[in-house]
């Protein structure tokens, strides 16, 4: 199948979590693409049979860039859809699970008949603003690949 990987990020932890998603899904023996939101060509999604998008949390939302791409797609209908965030995870600036991009994001995609949610969001914890990655959120993320490959 063919997937790809979009991504927003200032310090590169998003990057990182997307690219381990996009090796866990490739090994499975799909056509994975990762690329930052910015390079994205609109008219290409539609090669496309499922998107993975992942954004920072900002003010407990999605990156504008990503809010703009999301309500922007123009999909065939069944194209498969799955998001994940990152956000700080030790206590700094957190408002809880509610508080956080994923969320967001679910609802823009709620608001587009072509788009097949395939599976809960995940939340990826940073440490403070810039992160590294905190110790497990790795393998959550390798995990939760597995799990995608398992619903596409
Ligand atoms: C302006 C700004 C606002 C932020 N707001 C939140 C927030 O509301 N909740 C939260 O958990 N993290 C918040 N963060 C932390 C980011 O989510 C964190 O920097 C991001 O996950 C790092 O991803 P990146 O390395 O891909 O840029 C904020 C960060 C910045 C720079």
């Amino acid at each position: 199948m063919k997937v790809l990987i979009v991504y927003e990020t200032k310090y590169g932890n998003t990057k990182k979590a997307a690219e381990t998603m996009g090796d866990v899904i490739k090994e499975a023996g799909n056509d994975v693409t990762v690329m930052k939101v910015d390079v994205v060509e609109s008219e290409r999604i539609k090669d496309y049979e499922a998107l993975v998008i992942g954004s920072p949390t900002y003010a407990s939302s999605q990156a504008k860039s990503i809010k703009k791409f999301i309500s922007s797609l123009d999909v065939d209908a069944g194209t498969k859809i799955v998001v994940f965030d990152t956000h700080s995870g030790d206590g700094i600036n957190t408002g809880g699970p509610m508080r956080r991009a994923v969320k967001k994001m679910e609802k823009q995609i709620e608001k587009n008949p072509n788009l097949e949610k395939i599976m809960n969001g995940l939340q990826v914890a940073v440490k403070g603003i810039e992160g590294p990655l905190i110790d497990g959120e790795l393998e959550k993320c390798k995990a939760f690949a597995k799990k995608i490959v398992e619903n596409l």
